[in-house]
This record gives C-alpha cells, structure tokens and sequence, in this order.
C-alpha cells in the first residue's frame, strides 16, 4: 500500500446550478473521493456564469447541502464585472477567463482582457483557457501587468515550449496538463468520437510525447473534469468535455508501474504545486491509501459521475484506490462512499 496526501484537482466542472442533468455537487464529489481526491475546485462556466457574487452565494448555498469532500470556486468575467472583483477576491480560488470559444458563453477578447487584468487585485491566480494563438497574446499581457497566472490543460508541444521560454524569462506563470492530453492521441479521438471530444482537442503522439519528457516543466495535472451526457455526446452537435476525476490516478499510477513517473511527480503534480500555487487549505489527517499492484479494468459501470462514461472505459489499470480519509474520517472503501450528503466542507484561500 502507498500512502499519498488528499489529492487536489484544480479544475473540475460539476454543472449546478443549471446543468444538473449532466452532474450535481453530490455526485461529482462522490466521483472525486472514489479518484483519491479530497479537495477540488469548480469552474465558473455554468448555464448562468459565475460572475456576480450573488451567483456565487448562492452556488456556495446549493454546494453545502450536497458536497462529500472539500470545495473551492473559481469567478468567471467576460469583461463587464470589473467591480464586483473587490466582493469576491478573498472566497475564489482563481479567476477563470477563456481567449477561445468552448461549452458555455465566455469568450473574451484581447482589450477585455487587458482591463480584466488591471481590474483584478487580489492574490490568488488568473487562470487562462489560451490554446494555439491565444497563447503570446496572453503572455503580452502578464508581461505588462505581471500578474500570476495559470495557463490550464497546455496540450501542444509548441505550447509547453512557449510556456518554458516565458518561465525562464520570468514571468509569473505555472501551466496544467489533463490526463486525457497525457493518455489519449488524436488517433484514440478518431475511435473515440463525440466521446474524445473536448476542449483543447486532442493531439498528435508527438505532442504527447513532448508533455512527459517535459514533466519537470509542468506544474500541475488538472482533470478538467467536464462531464456531458451519453445523450448529449451522441446529438449532432455534441458539447466539449469528458469526465476524468476518477481514472486521473489509476492512469497515473500505471504509468508509474510502467517507469514513466514517480510517486513523487503524483503528489507534487496533484497536492503540493497546487496547494501552494492556489493557498489551498489542507489537512495532515487526510489522506489516500492506495495499492499500487492491483490490477483491474477502468469500467463505465463502476463510476460514480453521473454521466456514467469515461473515454477510458475497459482500459486496465494497475493500482487501486482502496481508502479516503478526510480529517481522520474514513469517507471511502472498496468502492463504497461511506460518508453522508452534506458533510463537505466549503473551503476559501489561506490568507
Ligand atoms: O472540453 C472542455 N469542456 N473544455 C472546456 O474548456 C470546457 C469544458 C466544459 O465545461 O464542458
Ligand atoms: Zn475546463
């Protein structure tokens, strides 16, 4: 058995209010204690974008009855929310900002993004959606106003490369990388369909391959966890996104098994970078065991997210998440959730 911290996803969509039929607060954190993780935080990009504090309050409301792990937020802005910056900066982790068109009305453009970044003073992190030609646009920007940013699912080589060259200029950024970029080609899309669809797309093997010789330079992996329907998927205009809270650990610990990372790389890449890259609150007591030579396959009908598909469905895996304790409470075994709907925790940044 390996014993690893509460893990930590930074970037999960889990759809209330609004897109409840995809998944809701209790079934996306049953999903993250059954994937090893103990804290995760949300996305702005519901049906009614997060970008007043009355929205948020009332999302923080809706999460409280129904949460089984530690929950954060992010704020969304498409540029016309500038004040209400000041009433939210200390309960957010980050501010999410999308430079490219994806699920939900967000795209901003460059000059929006240039007052949004003025207009946003508080210590936590900007996080960017910037693929392909957004990407030195953005950059532009954080060199003149120097603000830390998190630059979310890099999924190129030219983009990780960018990202490298900026770093070593200095600039105030950290980047994620999705397991899907890590695990899926574009040739698994092909097969994949509506099912290997999402936001960025996935891309060739060589891109993949650039992203774990150059591990070291990534600072966090980040599920995007986006779960969409099966009926959704299969319309004629499917929607971006797949599910990932629960196959983002098995994938990573057979990796590992195969030489490819460390267990190291695991809790650096999924507690400790985003701990201190987001103030994140956490707790000695909470923590995963795991076994790392269980071996079993990935199956749809063993998820948790409502959903109730992966793109990973019948890949074998080796290592096994076996228990989830939160603040000493054991809250998940052999499959089982263990603890009651509502005893989350709503969490807000280290000051
Ligand atoms: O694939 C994606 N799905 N990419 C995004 O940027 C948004 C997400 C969603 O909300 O479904
Ligand atoms: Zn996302």
């Amino acid at each position: 058995m390996i014993k690893l911290p509460g893990l930590i996803d930074i970037h999960t969509h889990l759809r209330t209010p609004g897109q409840e039929q995809k998944e809701d607060f209790y079934t996306g954190t049953q999903a993250a204690l059954a994937g090893g993780f103990t804290t995760i935080l949300d996305m702005p990009n519901n049906q009614q974008p997060i970008t007043t504090l009355d929205r948020l309050e009332n999302k923080i409301k809706l999460a409280e009855q129904d949460i089984i792990c530690d929950v954060g937020f992010h704020f969304g802005s498409l540029g016309d929310n500038l004040l209400e910056f000041q009433n939210v900066q200390e309960m957010v982790f980050g501010l999410k900002l999308y430079l490219n068109p994806t699920t939900g009305n967000f795209l901003i453009n460059e000059e929006k993004l240039k007052s949004i970044y003025e207009a946003w003073t508080g210590n936590q992190p900007i996080i960017l959606h910037c693929e392909g030609e957004t990407l030195p646009m953005a950059l532009e920007v954080i060199r003149q106003t120097k603000k830390p940013t998190h630059i979310a699912h890099v999924s190129s080589a030219e983009e990780l490369s960018i990202i490298i060259s900026a770093k070593e200029e200095g600039l105030p950024i950290t980047c994620g990388v999705t397991p899907h970029h890590l695990f899926l080609t574009d040739i698994d899309g092909q097969k994949l369909g509506a099912y290997g669809y999402m936001k960025p797309y996935l891309k060739t093997q060589e891109d993949q391959d650039f992203l774990w010789k150059n591990l070291d330079s990534i600072d966090i992996i980040e599920s995007d966890h986006a779960p969409h329907t099966k009926k959704e998927k299969g319309s004629d205009n499917p929607p971006f996104g797949v599910p990932g809270l629960e196959t983002t650990l098995p994938l990573l610990l057979t990796a590992m098994s195969q030489g490819k990372l460390a267990i190291a790389d695991i809790t650096r890449l999924m507690f400790t970078n985003p701990k201190r890259i987001f103030n994140i609150p956490t707790d000695e007591d909470t923590f995963v065991e795991v076994d790392e030579t269980e071996e079993y396959a990935i199956d749809n009908k063993n998820l948790f997210t409502k959903c109730g598909w992966s793109p990973f469905n019948g890949w074998r895996v080796q290592g096994k998440i076996k228990t989830v304790f939160i603040r000493g409470i054991k809250v998940f075994e052999d499959g089982k959730v263990l603890s009651k709907k509502g005893s989350g925790k709503i969490i807000f940044p280290r000051p």
